[in-house]
This record gives structure tokens, sequence and C-alpha cells, in this order.
């Protein structure tokens, strides 16, 4: 089933990056992009050559030890960025070369004070350029999410024709709804009529919290390619998640045939290792690689999991990489949680134990955000058998 791969675009690197307080140096930059190799991503997106000598640096030494995926290294429409950019990735095994320039009336007027017309001709320039270090070019169409459909398409027509082979669609303010990101790619694959000479790619921001459901919504109308970051990193509110997608793609293989190359054992370890380089610590409800994925507390659930894992868990946690789930003791648990965590660590107690040792577990439990193991051991050695009743 070759059309229904879905490249993964890894832009940890450089979106990701872009975060206040998670920049990296080479050294650091290096040792994430092999982890990402190994992870199974095709495409790395190594940095902005031309923003710093830091980052040219990065690029380069990137490019020389990155054996299978792709290297790409990001531009404006500029031609000292694009000279910059195949400088950098010239002893990459497979250099991409990102360029592109806004598409939208805001970006058009408010940014470039330009036209439409202007706008397209710089786009096709780049392109040019671009082919000039590289046949892998990829072209961006920056707040594509807010760029008029029909103009869109015409600029897209006219980017491939120049030699782009991967059509960049960014929702970069993280505006659309799903059905509306999910059209504009639809829109393009009926209105542009080069369009199979060259893979469309989604590139969202999480702004409204949608970037996730808006590249999903991208890929089933026929985008093939989906541009991420490890934690969902990025600017602002950040990009699409990488670990939730992978997921996404993977959970529902049977419904949308959709596949990628991700070893999603990996996700766990390499989000812990991108977190830890980056100072950036993960939301616990985080989905995928959250501390509480895989933890169960209400007494409902708990009871619910302990008879079938199913019941309240549609990943098994060794499948990406994550500890082994958690069974998380509060106020609101219930009996056989408290029994289950007994016997993890030692005691064996009888139902009429468990329901006196209950009610001494609630009166601890009203006091304590978590009852731990500690206070177990405690309830248990102070606990005093239930006479038999004769
Ligand atoms: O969000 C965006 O539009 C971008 C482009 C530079 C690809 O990051
Ligand atoms: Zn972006």
């Amino acid at each position: 089933m070759p059309d229904k791969k879905i490249f993964i675009f890894d832009t940890t690197l450089r979106d990701g990056e872009q975060v206040p307080g998670c920049k990296l140096n080479t050294k650091e930059k290096i040792e994430l992009a092999l982890q990402l190799e190994e992870l199974g991503v095709d495409i790395i997106e190594a940095g902005f050559p031309i923003s710093s000598p830091g980052d040219f640096n990065s690029v380069e030494e990137i490019s020389k030890i990155i054996k299978n995926a792709t290297v790409c290294g990001l531009t404006r429409a500029v031609k000292k960025d694009i000279e910059v950019a195949g400088e950098a990735l010239k002893y990459a095994k497979r250099p991409r070369i990102h360029t592109g320039i806004g598409t939208s009336d805001s970006h058009i007027k408010n940014k470039f004070n330009s036209t439409r017309e202007e706008i397209l001709e710089r786009a096709v320039q780049a392109v040019k350029w671009a082919k000039n270090y590289t046949d892998d070019v990829e072209f961006y169409a920056e707040d594509a999410g807010r760029t008029d459909n029909d103009y869109l398409a015409k600029v897209i027509e006219a980017v491939i024709a120049a030699g782009a082979t991967t059509v960049n669609i960014p929702d970069t303010t993280g505006y659309c709804l799903p059905h509306q990101y999910g059209e504009k790619i639809a829109y393009l694959v009926n209105n542009v009529s080069n369009i199979d000479k060259a893979v469309i790619s989604c590139h969202c921001h999480n702004d409204l919290g949608l970037a996730t459901a808006n590249s999903i919504a991208g890929i089933i109308n026929g985008a093939r390619q989906i541009e991420c970051t490890i934690n969902g990193l990025g600017e602002r509110a950040g990009n699409t998640s990488l670990e939730e997608v992978a997921m996404v793609i993977k959970q529902h293989q049977k419904d949308l045939g959709f596949y990628t190359t991700i070893k999603s054992q990996q996700l766990n370890p390499i989000s812990r290792i991108v977190s830890d380089i980056m100072r950036m610590p993960v939301q616990p409800n985080k989905a995928i690689v959250g501390s509480n994925a895989f933890s169960h507390s209400s007494g409902i659930h708990q009871d619910g999991f302990l008879k079938n894992a199913q019941t309240y868990e549609i990943i098994n946690p060794e499948e990406v990489g994550a500890d082994e789930s958690k069974i998380v003791l509060t106020a609101r648990s219930g009996r056989s949680a408290l029994a289950h965590r007994f016997r993890k660590i030692g005691y064996e107690f009888t139902r009429n134990d468990i329901d006196v040792l209950y009610e001494q577990f609630l009166i601890v439990a009203d006091t304590k955000k978590e009852v731990m193991e500690e206070d177990l051991h405690h309830l248990a050695k102070s606990y005093k058998p239930v006479e038999a009743i004769v």
C-alpha cells in the first residue's frame, strides 16, 4: 500500500527549538538528530542555517552524521538564505531545502507590503534558486490556513511547475477547524492540475488545541506528510505532536489504512530526552507521554481496569515505551484498588479485612493528595485482624 505511507517530518530542532528557553547547542542538536533517526522519522528539519552561525554549524554537522533520514534546512524566499542553506546541507546524503513565503492577504499586506502577483513570482523564484542545490525542494505557503483557496491553488501549481516536490500547507496561526483544514487539502487535490507531482504536507499549530486533529483531517483528504515535534513543542501553543499523530495513525490503522515508520516503543524515552535537554516539562495529562497517561485514580476506573485493562486503556503502555499502568490511591479510590496495592507490596488481606482497612484508608486519604506506599505499610502494620464470627 505505497500511497498510504505517511511521511513524518520532524521539526523539533527548528520550530520546536524556537520556544523561548529551548535553544540547543550543536552537540545537543546532533544527539537529538541521532535519536530522531533511530525513532524512524523520514525527514529531520535540522535548523534555519542563515539565522545564526551556530545553527549553520548544527545543520552542517547533522548533515554529515545522518545516514537514512532526509536532512532539511529552512529558508525564507531570499536568495542569500537559500545559498547558505545549500552550503550547510552540502554533506547531507539526502538534502532538502524548505523555502517559502506568506500567502495570506494579511501576510502579503502587513508583512511584505506587496501584491498577490508579486508574492507568486517570489515563490516561484525561490523554488528555482533552491533547485540549484538539490532536487528535493519543499515549498511552504506560510499562513495557508487563512489564505484564499483559489489563490493558494495558483501558488501551489506554479511552485510545483518550478520544481517543488513537497508543498507544505501550514496553518501557521492554528486557526482552522479540522473540517476546514481537510477541505483546504481536498481543494488543492481537486484544483491543482500538477498536484500528482508533489507530496502535500500538513504543518499545524496548536493555538486552539486542534493541531493533531487538523493534521489527521489533512491526511484523510490527501496529504501524505505531517510536520510535527516531540512533545508538541513549538511557537506559542506549539506544533502538532509527533507522538499523538503516530499513535492516531497506528491505533486507527484498520479504518484509515495509513502507516508510518515510527518505532512507537521509543516515544516515551525520546519524550523524556527532549524534555530534559530542553528543560521543558511535559504536562502530566499529555496524551501518550504525560506521567498520568496510564494512571487510574477513581474507584470506578480502577475496578474496571483491574478486571480488564482494556476497559479503560486503548493503548498498552509497553507499546509506547511508558512505565506500566499505575493505580494511584486517592480519596476517590475503591476497595479493589486498595487490595491490589496492598498485594503489590506483599500484604494479602481478606475481604472483611479490606472493608475495615478501607475506612482507615479514607481517613488518611482525605488529608492527602495521594496515599503513598509508606502510608500503606503503616496501615497494614497497625491493623488488628477482625475476629472471625462463629
Ligand atoms: O508555521 C509555519 O508557517 C512555519 C513555516 C516556516 C513552515 O513554521
Ligand atoms: Zn510552524
